[in-house]
């Protein structure tokens, strides 16, 4: 018998931790998917659940990386980065953002993705018993890392009723008295939510009263249609006094599996996160962050990929009005965020969104991601793979037929 798995960490054993449990519903959905496409390999499974574009990197940032990457100077370690990749950073926050008032050598600094970032942020600030403040449902890493390091994590839930906006007003002294760090994300994975100048001001004033650092995270912020601009916390009067936010080139400019991102924001935050950084990993590969500079300096790349999710959201969209859904085309991300149906009329009840989600797998082949708390709800992704106008228009159509053959009850 191997001793290891009695040496493992106490806080791996915590079985309140809420990733285990998150963990285990990506799981049953992952080998629910699995076990579908052994048992049917002919039928296509349309794969509404994944949280990455379809496409791949332009093919200009996808040259620079082919030039840059077996030149000597571009071999070493990066540490905490290379100026120029800061200032093309804060260069892009000016034209897309409207930002300007940003340093890049002391309120900038890359990251290997923003869940890294996202992940060294709690060692920055959380001792035991310190508590950070985040959304239900929320991107669970921030959270995780709380956890690691013997602190509390104090979720406000997002709900149809506050029309998924954290409401800061309930939160008991007792709880604001240890916090240290709110995590937020807008636009919103899952919900789709888009934040608005009055919700930025609120936060600020909340972050202010209460002594708490702002952790803004933008991964989704510049993909907007339908005439929502992207927009920044950084943009609101005394933000950066607050906090920081966190940009990633994964989602808007296609390069999830190039893990590259960056923290901009409060000098200090951006200090200490450089601290740690630096003694957690030596910096993304050069070359690949001088390909995310000629990111950076083309944001006409993310406007292909917002008007292509738009398109799709628009066909989308109408199918689930169509079929029953109560739902609204979102203003950014790829993702729409939909309530359950109670059944089908043929008499299947459903208890949960995990329920649906794994009926609508085994039933239609529409792979989805639930979440349950605080609301029954699934989350849909436009990031289907297809190549053109017409095969859009194909998987939606198959996607109708398949929904309406369900005959579900709302
Ligand atoms: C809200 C949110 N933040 C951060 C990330 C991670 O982004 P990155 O690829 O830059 O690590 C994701 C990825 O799905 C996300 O949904």
């Amino acid at each position: 018998m191997s001793y290891i798995n009695d040496m493992i960490a106490d806080r791996f054993r915590d079985k309140s931790f809420d990733i285990a449990k998150e963990d285990y519903k990506f799981i049953k959905i992952k080998h629910a998917k699995r076990d579908i496409r052994t048992r049917y390999p002919n039928i296509e499974l349309i794969d509404l659940g994944i949280g990455e574009p379809d496409s791949p990197a332009d093919l200009e940032v996808v040259n620079v990386l082919c030039n840059e990457a077996g030149k000597p100077e571009n071999r070493w370690y990066s540490d905490n980065g290379i100026p120029e990749f800061q200032e093309a950073a804060a260069k892009y926050l000016s034209k897309v953002y409207g930002v300007s008032d940003i340093d890049p050598h002391h309120e900038i600094l890359h990251g290997i993705g923003a869940k890294s970032i996202l992940s060294m942020l709690p060692l920055c600030f959380i001792n035991p018993g310190d508590i950070t403040i985040t959304t239900i449902p929320s991107y669970p890493i921030i959270s995780t890392h709380t956890k690691y390091l013997g602190g509390v994590v104090y979720g406000l839930p997002l709900t149809k009723s506050n029309n998924f906006y954290p409401d800061f007003s309930n939160i008991p002294n007792i709880i604001l008295y240890r916090s240290k760090l709110l995590y937020i994300n807008y636009p919103n994975n899952p919900t789709g939510q888009v934040a608005t100048e009055d919700f930025y001001k609120r936060v600020i004033d909340f972050a202010h009263k209460n002594n708490i650092v702002v952790v803004a995270d933008s991964s989704y912020s510049a993909l907007t249609f339908d005439g929502e601009k992207p927009f920044s916390f950084l943009s609101v009067d005394g933000a950066k006094e607050v906090g920081v936010e966190i940009h990633s080139l994964s989602k808007a400019f296609n390069m999830t599996g190039w893990r590259l991102a960056f923290i901009v924001g409060n000098s200090d935050v951006i200090d200490i996160f450089g601290t740690v950084k630096a003694n957690s990993d030596s910096g993304q590969f050069r070359a690949i962050q001088k390909s995310g500079i000629t990111a950076l300096e083309h944001p006409e790349i993310t406007d292909k990929n917002c008007e292509k999710y738009s398109r799709r959201f628009d066909l989308l969209i109408e199918v689930l009005h169509e079929v029953g859904f109560n739902v609204d085309k979102p203003k950014a991300t790829f993702y729409c965020y939909v309530p359950i149906p109670k059944g089908t009329k043929s008499g299947v009840t459903f208890t949960n969104a995990e329920d649906f989600s794994l009926f609508l797998l085994n039933k239609s082949f529409i792979c989805t991601v639930p979440w349950d708390t605080p609301e029954p709800y699934v989350r849909l992704s436009v990031t289907f793979e297809a190549e053109d106008y017409n095969e859009e228009k194909r998987i939606i159509e198959e996607i109708r037929t398949r929904l309406l053959a369900l005959d579900l009850e709302f």
